[in-house]
């Protein structure tokens, strides 16, 4: 497969066509930002962590029978996946309260969400990525019912993957954004599952692993993402 130019450049990954039109290659970067980009960094090694800990768990849900746009890794910080139609849809669950919900809700943080809380966000910087009910998403031609009836369920089943496959890695995973496309008719999971889109909480200290080290000041972040990638793909560190 040949790199060719580049397709999009976004926050955190670079986008390139390839020599073949179904398949693009997916650059992890090092860079990173926060609240809408007002806050940027950049951290050694990040991309390669979050590129790594994506790809083994896209390949994990691929292995329970949910279809992604993951293809293969072609370095260490670079994935080919399938060319999709995104959907401006951030598909966020929520398994115990954090961030956004407990600064507008009156939940508490580290409260538990039985069931989990699914909520959809129009992706679009420009709006401020607002949250969005079915009717607006259709109403804006994002997605058809039917779509939004399938993503609701694979993120709901994404969901008890990644709960179960957690669990044994003394991680908790409070809440993650999720992305899907479309591909010859089909909704696939698209973009990342990472530290920059998941929280991460260390099951016996509760501390962060994840990007908000980084949007509050918690601490270093490449540790951080160090120890969840030793903790979800160990066997790059016995290289
Ligand atoms: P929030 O609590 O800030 O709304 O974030 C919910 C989850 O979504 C959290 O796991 C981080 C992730 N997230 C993204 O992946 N991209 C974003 O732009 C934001 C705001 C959150
Ligand atoms: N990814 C978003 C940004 O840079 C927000 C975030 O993750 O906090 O602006």
């Amino acid at each position: 497969m040949i790199k060719l130019s580049e397709l999009y450049s976004g926050k955190a990954k670079t986008v390139y066509r390839t020599d073949d039109p179904e398949k693009l290659i997916m650059k992890f970067r090092d860079s990173l930002t926060a609240f809408d980009g007002k806050k940027k960094s950049e951290a050694p090694k990040k991309g390669y962590y979050n590129a790594q800990i994506a790809a083994k768990l896209l390949s994990l849900l691929e292995e329970k029978g949910i279809k992604t746009h993951f293809d293969s890794m072609i370095s260490d910080t670079e994935m080919v996946v399938d060319a999709v139609d995104i959907i401006k849809i951030e598909v966020i669950v929520r398994n115990i309260a954090a961030g956004s919900l407990v600064k507008k809700y009156p939940f508490k943080t580290g409260q538990k969400l039985d069931p989990p809380i699914l909520v959809f966000d129009y992706k679009s910087d420009e709006h401020g990525d607002p949250m969005i009910n079915d009717d607006i998403a259709i109403a804006l031609g994002l997605a058809t019912k039917d779509e939004l009836l399938k993503i609701r369920k694979l993120a709901l089943s994404i969901n008890s993957i990644l709960l179960d496959h957690l669990a044994d890695k003394n991680l908790l995973l409070p809440d993650f954004k999720l992305e899907f496309g479309r591909r010859k008719g089909k909704i696939l999971l698209a973009d990342e599952i990472s530290c920059d889109t998941c929280r991460f909480w260390d099951k016996k200290t509760g501390e962060s692993l994840d990007k908000d080290v980084f949007r509050f000041d918690k601490g270093d972040l490449v540790s951080a993402y160090r120890e969840v990638a030793r903790r979800i793909v160990p066997e790059i560190f016995e290289k």
